[in-house]
């Protein structure tokens, strides 16, 4: 892959969120470096793809999307599988294990399933900070919940990356991608902290109920342009360039994923961003909190990916709590002053007829939680989760 490299940037506090980065070639077979283009030989491309772990939220979704998905993923990436799917009446669950066990068979890839309602967390986190995450039945439900458990894996194996991809994607050519992009942009940033989220070339959904091969997903929309106005408010100098404020699609160093907080269900992605910039810029500028990725600071790069990104229809109540809980990490955040406040609560009562408060996201620490631990005790008191090796 060839991904253009970013000439601009906006700098806030210890943030660095470059512009767009499109992929200007999907295989650079034949030439790894222009002089405005960043691409990895095949050594060093293979090397990035060992060295991260894709995490693969999944509930309850079609088996031939999941399966497509893991089918994407290039071999020398070790997969998380953190399942949320139902065990009763229809043992879902059951289903994706087979799945799983039958590709890594094929393959020899190195796979890891968990489930996110499997009692034996309750044992595994209890005395840790991560508590929060869990009721009388393992950890909660919640995309945001499965993927600090992905991370929690993705250290334990010894990943220096973490990438995430849905399981949800009709297109296995766009998770394919994806993954390039992660290996090249983390590469081409080099940085310890530091993060590539992806804006889709194009974004629609199955079954095609409008079959426009749309710019911007309509909550991907509204959160770019609120949390753009909210950084403006504070700079006063007027910033579009958060592209990817709800991109379920991204990767980090293990280093940054094991810093920042994480907030649960759809505020998950959003909350990254105004993590950091809480954090690393309004406490830098306006001296309210500290940075932890000091002195090195985060680099944040967005790339534009070719294949158009086609993911299952959920419908309006649940595209309106996306909304809600993704602007609700802006609302209660110091980001937002009472205009904010009040465009938001516009924003969801005019596009979504949400009319109450945004729900306030549950925010999740991993400070002093030892993954090595934690997993290895999962690992040796769960009968539900399957760590494969050798296949
Ligand atoms: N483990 C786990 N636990 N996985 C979950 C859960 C859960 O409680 N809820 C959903 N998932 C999985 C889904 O199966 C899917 O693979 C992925 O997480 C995304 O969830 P969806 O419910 O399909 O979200 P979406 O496709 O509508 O929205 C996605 O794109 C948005 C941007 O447009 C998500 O990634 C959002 O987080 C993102 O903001």
């Amino acid at each position: 892959m060839l991904l253009r490299i970013p000439v601009k940037f906006d700098r806030f506090g210890a943030i660095l969120m470059y512009d767009v980065s499109e992929v200007v070639s999907l295989d650079n077979l034949g030439l790894v470096r222009g002089d405005t283009v960043f691409g990895l030989n095949r050594d060093v491309l293979l090397d990035y793809a060992s060295k991260t772990a894709i995490v693969i939220p999944v509930k309850d979704e079609d088996l031939s999307l999941l399966e497509g998905v893991i089918s994407a993923i290039p071999l020398a990436s070790p997969i998380i599988i953190v399942s949320a799917s139902s065990t009763d009446p229809v043992n879902v669950y059951k289903h994706e294990l087979e799945i799983i066990k039958t590709h890594s068979k094929l393959t020899k890839r190195r796979a890891i399933v968990v489930h996110q309602r499997d009692e034996a967390w309750n044992e595994a986190l209890s005395g840790t900070i991560l508590e929060e995450l869990l009721d009388s039945k393992g950890v909660r439900y919640g995309k945001g919940e499965g993927m600090v458990l992905g991370v929690l894996v993705a250290s334990w194996l010894g990943a220096r990356y973490v990438g995430f991809i849905d399981s949800d994607n009709y297109i296995p050519g766009s998770a394919h991608e994806y993954a390039l992009a992660y290996y090249t942009g983390l590469a081409m940033a080099n940085s310890r902290y530091s993060m590539v989220r992806i804006v889709w070339h194009y974004k629609s959904k199955m079954p095609p109920s409008d079959i426009i091969l749309r710019k911007w997903g309509r909550v991907s929309a509204h959160t770019n342009s609120v949390l753009n106005k909210a950084i403006t408010s504070y700079r006063r100098i007027e910033t579009d360039v958060v592209k990817t404020a709800n991109s379920g699609e991204h990767a980090m160093t293990i280093d940054l994923a094991m810093s920042i907080r994480w907030a649960g269900k759809y505020a998950i992605e959003t909350y990254q961003l105004v993590y950091l910039l809480e954090s690393c810029y309004l406490s830098l500028e306006f001296g309210e909190r500290t940075c932890e990725m000091l002195p090195e600071g985060v680099k944040i790069i967005q790339v534009m990916t070719r294949n158009p990104h086609i993911h299952s229809e959920k419908g309006d109540e649940h595209i309106a709590r996306m909304a809600a809980e993704s602007l609700g990490a802006i609302f209660y955040s110091s980001l937002a002053n009472s205009d904010i406040k009040t465009l938001i609560k516009s924003t969801l009562i005019e596009n979504y007829h949400y009319y109450e408060d945004p729900p306030r996201p549950p925010i999740y620490s991993l400070e002093g939680v030892d993954p090595s631990k934690v997993i290895s005790r999962y690992l040796m008191l769960s009968s539900m989760a399957l760590d494969i090796t050798t296949g």
